[in-house]
């Protein structure tokens, strides 16, 4: 259906429980709904918010319009888990029901603060004239998951910056609250990043400056910064919209990179010693709006929106839209950023059922359906096609075409089913070690794959959209390879 924008931003009290309720159940029957990743109850979701650990339990919010599959006002949903592999929903948490986030409740961050979880984001305002003023809000959620707004808001946008400034990660650093948001810079239109700091968190907020990350080019508009300590090292991951492909080179509409840096000196502020290339975060389809944090141990974690903006997806006919990744574990090692499953993912596995192979198999299984984790590896100078998803005739499905003898690898989901985003291509090409053997870990789920490579040196995420009966996983021609798939149970 074509939203008007007067149904994109009418009140949540507009709709009916039974509105809801039918939404709800669209989505949870829909046989392309993922079955053990986060997924929106009704609606579209988007980016990962307030990701951090409180009160014995991870937190994750979401950014929701639950009232079908459009960027209409945005709210927080809440989730929790123990494991950070199951998570329970516990519903709306931050409505868009203020003045200043009257036009949704837009993306932020939360930090654990005393008995409390401080959550900081912005409030998408518009005026009659449909200028949007950015409010750069808090709020506080006790233990019992109550949140109370603070009743002004922190900051807005200084005049230098248009009305593209938001998204803020609350970090703290010698006994400094530290507010880092993206931004588009008035004077040339171009996108930054921006630091604000205060001592009292509650109010006293002032701009350290735009942080120097070494870049002359962010596209205009940087959105979802995050800063995060890997093993030591400064890690910003973040969304430059529209960066120049000879900056950086990537497919998808928008990208979402990192750079990396010996420390992140937030009084200058910058980073010192940047990486001079920023890198694709996941060589993928469909990564978006990571948000990542420093748990209280300092293991880094990551989770994304499998999703993209200004971008249809099929599942938008049944009035639900993409989904959440699995959370990995980030490590930095011989100078490079490792993104691995965590630990709880293997308690999915169906060991009883698991099926192995090794030697020059073709056939790995004629119905594994489309929930399952495969662990393969692949010898060295083998070139071949790996089929998943695939139907009888072997023609329609992602495709893998690995080569690695000249270290190359292609995800092909061309001939998956239903197409999506084909404008941005329908392949991704990594490349991989020449004359080296090829290990993936990789995880299906109804409509969306993670493809983890050589151990989380690379990821590819993609929504695929295929007939469920789909379920074929064979290489085209034998290979010699060993390994193992998992049924996965649902969470
Ligand atoms: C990124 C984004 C953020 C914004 C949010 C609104 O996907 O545009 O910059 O806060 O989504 O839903």
């Amino acid at each position: 259906m074509e939203w008007t924008r007067q149904q994109r931003y009418q009140s949540y009290d507009q709709y009916s429980a039974q509105t809801l309720l039918d939404l709800q159940r669209q989505a949870a029957t829909d046989p392309k709904q993922v079955r053990y990743h986060l997924h929106p109850s009704s609606g579209l979701l988007n980016d990962p918010n307030g990701f951090s650990y409180f009160n014995g339990l991870w937190h994750l919010f979401y950014q929701s319009f639950p009232f079908g599959a459009t960027h209409g006002v945005k709210s927080w949903m809440h989730t929790v888990s123990e494991d950070l592999v199951h998570w329970r929903d516990l519903g709306l948490a931050v409505a868009p029901d203020t003045e200043f986030d009257s036009h949704g409740a837009y993306s932020g961050s939360a930090k654990a603060i005393g008995n409390r979880l401080f959550l900081m984001y912005t409030g998408n305002h518009r005026t009659k004239d449909w200028e949007r003023i950015p409010y750069q809000l808090g709020a506080w959620m006790n233990k019992n998951g109550q949140v109370e707004k603070l009743a002004q808001p922190l900051f807005v946008n200084p005049p230098h910056f248009t009305e593209h400034f938001r998204d803020p990660q609350l970090l703290e650093q010698d006994g400094h609250y530290y507010a880092l948001l993206g931004a588009q810079k008035t004077d040339g239109k171009v996108g930054t990043f921006d630091l604000w700091e205060s001592t009292q968190l509650e109010e006293g907020w002032h701009e350290v400056g735009e942080v120097n990350v070494g870049q002359s080019d962010l596209g205009y508009m940087v959105e979802c910064p995050n800063y995060v300590d890997v093993d030591g090292r400064a890690v910003m991951i973040f969304c430059p919209q529209g960066l120049d492909q000879a900056t950086a080179s990537y497919q998808n509409i928008y990208p979402n990179m990192y750079l990396t840096a010996d420390s992140f000196d937030m009084t200058a502020p910058q980073l010192v010693n940047p990486d001079p290339q920023m890198t694709n975060l996941d060589e993928g389809f469909d990564v978006y709006a990571t948000q990542a944090f420093n748990a209280p141990d300092g293991t880094a974690y990551a989770v994304s929106w499998v999703g993209l903006p200004d971008t249809t997806y099929p599942t938008d006919e049944n009035n639900w839209a993409n989904v959440i990744s699995q959370v990995k574990e980030l490590h930095y090692k011989n100078g490079h950023l490792y993104q691995t499953p965590v630990k709880a993912m293997a308690d999915l596995r169906h060991t009883h059922r698991a099926t192995m192979f090794t030697g020059t198999p073709t056939m790995i299984k004629e119905d594994a359906g489309q929930q399952f984790e495969l662990q393969v590896t692949i010898e060295q100078d083998q070139k071949g096609r790996l089929l998943l998803v695939g139907d009888e005739a072997q023609e329609h499905g992602v495709f893998l075409n690995f080569d690695t003898e000249n270290g190359q690898l292609v995800i092909d989901r061309a001939m998956a089913g239903q197409p999506v985003a084909e404008d941005h291509g329908t392949t991704r090409i990594l490349t991989i070690p020449a004359h080296q053997s090829l290990k993936i870990d990789l995880f299906v789920d109804h409509s969306l794959m993670e493809i983890f490579v050589n151990d989380g040196y690379q990821v590819a995420t993609l929504r695929y959209f295929a007939d469920q009966s789909h379920g074929q996983v064979a290489f085209l021609s034998p290979t010699n390879a060993t390994g193992t798939l998992w049924p996965i149970k649902p969470c």
